[in-house]
């Protein structure tokens, strides 16, 4: 009889490993809800960098974020977003003539949206915005956990961007995240961990 419990306790064991949901020893929330605490320390530990080194950053890293970007959802799967790793010189140089945020980063990406692709939304809309701040989210946060600091930015001007970076027309500049390592005396802007009240940002109907 023990060891038929046995048996049964060690299959389902497997069984939840096999699903992924294997119980976490390190768990003690009151409800035992399976959460990953890492994920939320992670996103509480992001924060917009404002002074990089100007040490560069491992191509594969680079890549990891281009990976974590490439795994975002995007409204049926349109994937609009268009990516330019601004990594040469002559691209950083332009970079910090157009945009008064680059902190001294070494490198930035730059994330577009392809108007082209983009799914469309009503008469003239597009989820292209949407889409590409979910990428780019994704960027964050696996930067973030490469401990590579970024800072998403939106102070530049999209049409002289265009001009100066040479891009195709459909293609249209949402965000600049200027990346690289953070510099011993960065440090959380006080906006980091300001909130407002819950029941400003939540409401159960
Ligand atoms: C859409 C968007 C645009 C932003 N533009 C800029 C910017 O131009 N310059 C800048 O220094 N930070 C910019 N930020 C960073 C925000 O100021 C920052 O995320 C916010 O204050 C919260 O701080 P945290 O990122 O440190 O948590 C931008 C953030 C977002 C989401």
């Amino acid at each position: 009889m023990k060891s038929t419990s046995l048996i049964l306790t060690l299959a389902l064991s497997l069984t939840l490993a096999a699903c992924g949901h294997a119980p976490k020893e390190t768990l003690s929330n009151p409800s035992d809800i399976p959460m990953n605490k890492d994920f939320l320390q992670l996103a509480a530990d992001r924060y917009s960098v404002r002074h990089f080194t100007s040490t560069p950053i491992e191509q594969e890293k680079i890549d990891l974020i281009l990976q974590a970007a490439k795994l975002a959802p995007t409204a049926i799967n349109s994937q609009p977003q268009k990516i330019y790793v601004l990594r040469s010189a002559d691209a950083v140089s332009k970079a910090n003539a157009l945009s008064p945020c680059m902190y001294g980063a070494p490198h930035a990406f730059l994330v577009c949206c392809d108007e082209e692709r983009a799914c469309k939304r009503g008469a003239d809309g597009s989820y292209g915005d949407i889409d590409c701040s979910i990428v780019l989210t994704h960027m964050l946060l696996e930067a973030a956990n490469l401990s590579v600091g970024t800072c998403p930015v939106g102070y530049f001007d999209p049409t002289q961007v265009k001009e100066a970076l040479s891009l195709p027309e459909r293609m249209r500049p949402v965000l600049l995240i200027p990346f690289g390592y953070a510099a011993d005396d960065a440090a959380p802007s006080d906006r980091h961990a300001a909130s407002r009240p819950d029941d400003e940002l939540v409401e159960y109907l």
